[in-house]
């Protein structure tokens, strides 16, 4: 029998209150059958819960002739008060057995010692980039890595025929089954976490100091400083009267929390067509620069197109290369190393 399936609703026949309470016996054998708490709570929905025959019994109570309401209430009453006590006295039990059998084992004994995890030095870096924006008032939002290609793309100013989509080879996913391939929307896994600026202007006004980490792919091949899967974290911020001079206060100040003081930073021109100016901002290392990151204002156009007032509002972002900066901390040279699961690369950490 179904336990949330009522056998007799009130509006039918009201259940005849004297058998459900002798029924109560047969439960009570029932319960003392079952060794699982699980089973015990199954049991007291089937015998107590809401829609239990004794629970419609004793709400049609009141529609019982006058003459034999209290003695029916009674064995009802009797009844719920005998299987309740059964069903607490039924897990106590249980609980008591289970206290028991772990009584058997020694937990004195020495063992092996266990290996201990640690966090992947992506995580630790990821967390220390996270750590420095929160500290500059920056919250930090996810979006999805299955993406659209408005997103990735289109809304970024990144149209079907511009060379910049040459530049992040892209893996575009088969429509979801089913789906008419024709009119369906192109999908890929996000090339980068720019589609988060997109996401979250759409569903809100300024001002916005946001931060969206995360994993992005490339269909590209490997080398020492190329990876299909890199983790990078966005930086949005859109306000009254941002400009270049803020994005680079906070990119330095960043650079300063995550380096110390000693790393030179260099500000150079570069372009994204999401930005103008764009930047690229790279690092000093005794290999030489290495670039961690582009920035640049949020250009006008996408504010317009997101309803914000581009005479009013200004914004800069940036989009942050975690496993470059995680190398640069680290003095790693191969940025393959993060990915090989190389027990002896990663315990370092
Ligand atoms: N999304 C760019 C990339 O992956 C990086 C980037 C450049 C992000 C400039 C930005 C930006 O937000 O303003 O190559």
């Amino acid at each position: 029998m179904d336990p949330l399936e009522p056998v007799v609703t009130p509006s039918q026949t009201p259940a005849e209150p004297l058998r459900v309470a002798a029924e109560s016996s047969s439960a009570l054998e029932e319960l003392a059958t079952l060794d699982r708490e699980p089973d015990v709570e199954a049991w007291r929905v089937r015998w107590l819960g809401r829609r239990s025959q004794l629970a419609l019994a004793l709400r049609g109570l009141g529609r019982l002739p006058a003459s034999e309401r209290a003695a029916a209430g009674r064995a009802l009453n009797q009844a719920k008060k005998e299987l309740t006590e059964g069903c607490r006295n039924r897990l106590a039990e249980l609980r008591e057995q289970a206290t028991r059998r772990l009584g058997a084992l020694d937990v004195s004994l020495p063992g092996r010692p266990l290996p201990r995890g640690g966090l992947h030095p992506i995580t630790l870096t990821e967390r220390a980039v996270v750590a420095a924006f929160a500290a500059m008032g920056f919250h930090v939002i996810e979006g999805p890595e299955v993406e659209l290609d408005y997103y990735n793309f289109e809304a970024l100013r990144i149209p079907a025929d511009h060379p910049a989509r040459d530049a992040m080879d892209t893996f575009w996913l088969a429509p979801p089954e089913g789906a008419d391939a024709r009119r369906s929307r192109p999908l890929l896994l996000r090339t980068h976490t720019s589609p988060n600026q997109i996401r979250f202007m759409e569903a809100n006004d300024p001002p916005i100091r946001l931060i969206a980490p995360g994993r992005t792919y490339r269909n590209e091949a490997t080398d020492a400083t190329h990876e299909w899967m890199i983790t990078q974290t966005e930086v949005l911020a859109v306000d009254r009267g941002l400009t270049l001079a803020h994005l680079k206060g906070t990119l330095y100040e960043f650079a300063r929390r995550l380096f110390g003081e000693d790393r030179e930073i260099r500000f150079r021109c570069d372009y994204f067509p999401f930005v103008e100016p764009g930047v690229e901002v790279s690092v000093s290392s005794p290999g030489g620069w290495i670039e961690i990151l582009g920035a640049g204002m949020v250009h006008p156009e996408i504010l317009a197109r997101m309803g914000y007032d581009p005479e009013a509002y200004t914004g800069f972002a940036a989009g942050l290369g975690v496993e470059r900066i995680a190398m640069l901390r680290h003095g790693i040279r191969d940025i393959r190393r993060f990915y090989e699961n190389d027990l002896r690369f990663l315990r370092q950490f």
